[in-house]
C-alpha cells in the first residue's frame, strides 16, 4: 500500500515517464509547460477510458446520439454563450517575484504563494480563458476565431441539425468526446490542469418539468460509471455547488470528486443548464431551437442536464487509484490494479526464451488473441522480470509459452493480482480468457 499522499503523486508521474504513459511535449526543446504527450501505453489507457464513456453513455443507450463538431468556432458562438463576458478567472500578479496566481485559489490571499511576500499582490482582473486565433493569413479583427473552451457549444449549435436527422425526440442526448483549450492561469498537478486537454460532455435534452428527475438521474449514473471501473467508494464522492460557484449558466451543478493526494478535487461537473444556451443560441442566430411535441401539440425550449468530465484527468485518477505496492518473496512489486477494461494492454504473450522454436508458436498465440484483444509481445530479459513489467503497466494476463508447449500445445496463463498460473490448451485460449474476462 502506497500513502494517497505526494509520494503516490510522486510514483505515479515517476512511472507515467519511466514506462511511456506521458511524456512533457517538446522535452527535446527542454518542455513546453504544462502541455503533455501520451506515449505508447499512455495512449491506450486514455483510449480505453474513452471507449468506456462512450460505451456506457451512447453504445448502451436507446435514447443518446454522438457527434463530433469542430474545435475552431467564431466569436458569435462565444458571444452567445456567454464565454466572452463570463469566462474568466481573476488573475494577481506579485510585484515582488512577478508571478500570476488565481485569486479564487490563493490560501492567504495577502501572500504570494511564489515568494511568501506579503501585501505584494495587485488587484484582481478578469482574465479571459479562451484561446483566440485568426483563420486565414489576415490578421485582423475579422478573421478572430475560439479554441473551443468546452465541447458542449457543438451539440447545441446542432441541437436543430440532429433532431431534424436522428428523428430523435426529448429526453435524449448529444454526446462528444473531443479536446478543449484554456488558457489557464495556473496549469499544474500534471496532467489534471493542463491548458490542452480532452473531454467527454453529454447534452441530455429533457422537457422543463423533468429536469430536476434527470439531474439526480444523471448524478447517480455517473458516481455508479466511476464505481464499476472500480474506483474505490470511499475516495469518490458528489459534491452540490454552493450558489457563489455555479457557472453563468447553471442553474444547479454536483461534481463527482476524486481523492487525489492533494485532497478532493474536480472529475466530472454534472449540470443543469436549464434552456439558457438554446435561447441564447436561438436569440443571437435567428434559427428556432425548440421541439415540437406532436402527442400535445405542446412547443417548448429543452432544458439540458450536462454530464461533462474530462478524460485526461481522469485516466490519471484511475491511474493514482490502480496504483499499489507489495513485497513478494522478498521483492517488492509494483501493480497497476486497473480494470481489464481500461487496461492498456489485456494481455502479454511472453515466449520463455528467444529461441527461434518459441519464438514461432509464441507469435501464433499472439495471433489467435489480437483480434480479440490489445496484447504487448515481449520476448527480452528473464520471465520474472518481464512479468513485473506487465505488472507495473496494469496488464491483467500474461501468457508464457515455453519448451512444454511444443509437446502439450498448451500455455501458461499468469493473473496480475493473485500471481497464479493456470495451464490451458492453445485450441481453448481465447473461450478461456473471455470466460475470466466476462466479456
Ligand atoms: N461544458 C461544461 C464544462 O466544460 P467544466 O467543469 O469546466 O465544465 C468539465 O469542465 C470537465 O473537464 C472537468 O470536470 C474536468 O474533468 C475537465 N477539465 C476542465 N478544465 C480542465 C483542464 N484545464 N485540464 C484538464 N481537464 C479539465
Amino acid at each position: 500500500m502506497v500513502p494517497n499522499d505526494e509520494t503516490l503523486f510522486d510514483k505515479v508521474v515517476n512511472l507515467s515517464k519511466r514506462r511511456g504513459f506521458v511524456f512533457q511535449s517538446a522535452e527535446i526543446y527542454g518542455g513546453f509547460r504544462s502541455t503533455y504527450d501520451y506515449g505508447p501505453i499512455g495512449v491506450l489507457l486514455l483510449r480505453n477510458v474513452k471507449d468506456q464513456w462512450w460505451r456506457s453513455m451512447v453504445q448502451m443507450r436507446h435514447d443518446v446520439v454522438g457527434l463530433d463538431a469542430s474545435i475552431l468556432s467564431p466569436p458569435a458562438v462565444w458571444e452567445a454563450s456567454g464565454h466572452l463576458a463570463n469566462f474568466t478567472d481573476p488573475l494577481v500578479d506579485c510585484r515582488e517575484c512577478g508571478d500570476r496566481h488565481r485569486e479564487d485559489k490563493l490560501v492567504d490571499p495577502s501572500t504570494c504563494p511564489s515568494c511568501g511576500a506579503t501585501g505584494t499582490l495587485t488587484e484582481a482582473r478578469q482574465f479571459n480563458l479562451m484561446f483566440k486565433t485568426h483563420a486565414g493569413p489576415v490578421t485582423e479583427t475579422a478573421a478572430e476565431v475560439y479554441l473551443r473552451p468546452e465541447t458542449a457549444q457543438g451539440m447545441f449549435t446542432n441541437f436543430a441539425n440532429v433532431l431534424n436527422t436522428s428523428r430523435k425526440r426529448p429526453p435524449f442526448g448529444i454526446a462528444q468526446i473531443g479536446k478543449s483549450f484554456r488558457n489557464e492561469i495556473t496549469p499544474g498537478n500534471f496532467v489534471f490542469r493542463t491548458r490542452e486537454f480532452e473531454q467527454m460532455e453529454l447534452e441530455f435534452f429533457v422537457p422543463p418539468d423533468d429536469s430536476d428527475e434527470w439531474f439526480e438521474h444523471w448524478c447517480e449514473v455517473r458516481r455508479n460509471w466511476y464505481l464499476d471501473l472500480g474506483m474505490p467508494d470511499d475516495r469518490l464522492r458528489l459534491r452540490a455547488h454552493e450558489g457563489d460557484e455555479l457557472s453563468h449558466y447553471s442553474k444547479a451543478t454536483s461534481d463527482v470528486e476524486f481523492l487525489f493526494p492533494w485532497g478532493w478535487d474536480e472529475l466530472e461537473g454534472i449540470a443543469n443548464r436549464t434552456d439558457f444556451d438554446l435561447r441564447r443560441h436561438a436569440e443571437a442566430s435567428g434559427t428556432r431551437l425548440e421541439y415540437l411535441d406532436p402527442a400535445t401539440n405542446e412547443k417548448y425550449v429543452p432544458h439540458v442536464i450536462e454530464p461533462a468530465a474530462g478524460a485526461t484527468r481522469t485516466a490519471m485518477a484511475f491511474l493514482m487509484a490502480a496504483y499499489d505496492e507489495e513485497e513478494v518473496r522478498g521483492e517488492q512489486r509494483t501493480v497497476l490494479r486497473l480494470d481489464p477494461r481500461l487496461a492498456p494492454y489485456t494481455m502479454a504473450v511472453l515466449p520463455l526464451s528467444k529461441k527461434p522454436e518459441l519464438v514461432e508458436p509464441s507469435r501464433e498465440v499472439l495471433g489467435l488473441l489480437q483480434p480479440h484483444w490489445m496484447c504487448d509481445y515481449d520476448e527480452t530479459q528473464a520471465i520474472g522480470r518481464r512479468y513485473r513489467r506487465q505488472d507495473e503497466i496494469g496488464t491483467p494476463f500474461c501468457v508464457t509459452v515455453d519448451f512444454e508447449t511444443l509437446d502439450d500445445r498448451a500455455i501458461t496463463v499468469r493473473d496480475r493480482d493473485s500471481m497464479e498460473q493456470e495451464r490451458v490448451p492453445i485450441d481453448e485460449l481465447v473461450d478461456h480468457l473471455r470466460a475470466r474476462l466476462r466479456t
